[in-house]
């Protein structure tokens, strides 16, 4: 069975093809901007810009045509409002132009569900950190649950705010990454860890501080210092949540999700816990950790596994209307969607 996945919440418009649990293709153009963070319009006018090509490329890389798709799946929210109806609409289009069924999945259940499609992974405990989001998320009693949180940025935007402060550019988690590299010395930052959620806001506050400190000739750190700094600071703050989750939960897997998952000292650290604690870790690769198209993919397929025949054949669209008010849902969380295809 093939199934072709559109991804759309926010700066990515991709497009993965599945054929069961292979991957066919993976394409995706990111909305990027010189300076400043997302225009939430102009993104989605970049996804309206770039779909019909990015379409055009997976299924050639896939040496398919449309007539070959058994299934379309789309993701459903939570993202940017403009941003899902750009893709909502144009993955329902396709299936009205090919009578082929349509599904709409979670973003952030993708994330975790892609774990299944790349391993043997079971139950995990999801560390799912990217731009918006930072959550750890698991399993119980038919949701996804969200054992903790951040309460006020999502770590790659807390990043990339960083990054922009000091001018080099988007996306900064990479960017911070790499100067951090060359960091010789730890600088004390705040440490925002509240029950089982973390804040970051005042972090960035700090940061700021110490950025002018070090223009100023003040301090004897360097901007290499704060970069190596705040990744341990962070790192730790978002692990120490979730080696509790772990632990409260009973689980014996973590699986990375999220774009700042592509950091190569986060992973570190989460093998160090994982090595310690006895757990076994689960890291996609970078394609497959960032936003894309075949977690969207596998998840509607997953889903659309699990239906009745007669719900089945329900799903195509059928009209041109249908394809203008197909649901979006901006604010779905994870523990709102109840989990029928485990
Ligand atoms: P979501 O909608 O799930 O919140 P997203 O749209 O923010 O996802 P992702 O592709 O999952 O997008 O993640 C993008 C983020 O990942 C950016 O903030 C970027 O700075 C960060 N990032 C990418 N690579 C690295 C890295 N090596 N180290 C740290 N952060 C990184
Ligand atoms: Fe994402």
């Amino acid at each position: 069975m093939i199934t072709l996945g559109v991804e759309t919440t926010a700066h990515t418009f991709g497009v993965g093809i599945i054929k069961d649990k292979k991957i066919l293709a993976n394409v995706k153009d990111t909305y990027t901007t010189e300076t400043g963070g997302i225009i939430p319009v102009q993104a989605a006018e970049h996804h309206k810009r770039v779909a019909e090509d990015i379409l055009k490329r997976a299924l050639d890389k896939a040496s398919i045509s449309m007539g070959d798709v058994d299934l379309i799946a789309y993701s459903r929210g939570p993202g940017l409002g403009p941003c899902l109806r750009a893709g909502s609409r144009f993955a329902a289009g396709l299936s009205f132009k090919n009578r082929i069924p349509l599904i709409g999945v979670n973003h952030c259940i993708a994330h975790l569900e892609i774990g299944s499609m790349i391993s043997d992974v079971k139950d995990p405990v999801l560390m799912y950190v990217s731009g918006a989001n930072t959550q750890v998320i698991a399993y119980e009693s038919g949701k996804y649950r969200i054992f903790g949180e951040t309460l006020d940025m999502g770590l790659g935007n807390f990043l990339d705010s960083f990054a922009r402060y000091l001018g080099i550019g988007f996306p900064g988690g990479p960017k911070v990454a790499k100067l951090a590299e060359k960091g010789k010395q730890f600088v004390k930052l705040p440490y925002v860890v509240k029950g089982m959620d973390i804040s970051l806001s005042g972090i960035l506050t700090n940061l700021k501080q110490k950025v002018e400190k070090i223009k100023s000739g003040k301090v004897d750190y360097t901007i290499n210092d704060l970069c190596y700094s705040v990744q341990e600071d962070v790192f730790s703050m978002v692990l120490e949540v979730t080696e509790r989750a772990v632990f409260h939960c009973n689980k014996k897997e973590v699986l990375i999700g999220g774009g700042v998952g592509c950091n190569k000292r986060l992973q570190e650290m989460s093998r160090k816990m994982c090595e310690e604690d006895n757990l076994k870790l689960y890291v996609p690769e970078n394609n497959l950790l960032s936003d894309n198209g075949v977690m969207i993919a596998w998840l509607g397929y997953k889903k659309f596994k699990a239906l009745r025949e007669d719900e089945k054949q329900e799903l195509t669209v059928k009209s041109k209307e249908d394809v203008m008010n197909v649901e979006v849902r901006p604010y779905e969380r994870t523990d709102m969607v109840k989990v029928y295809w485990r």
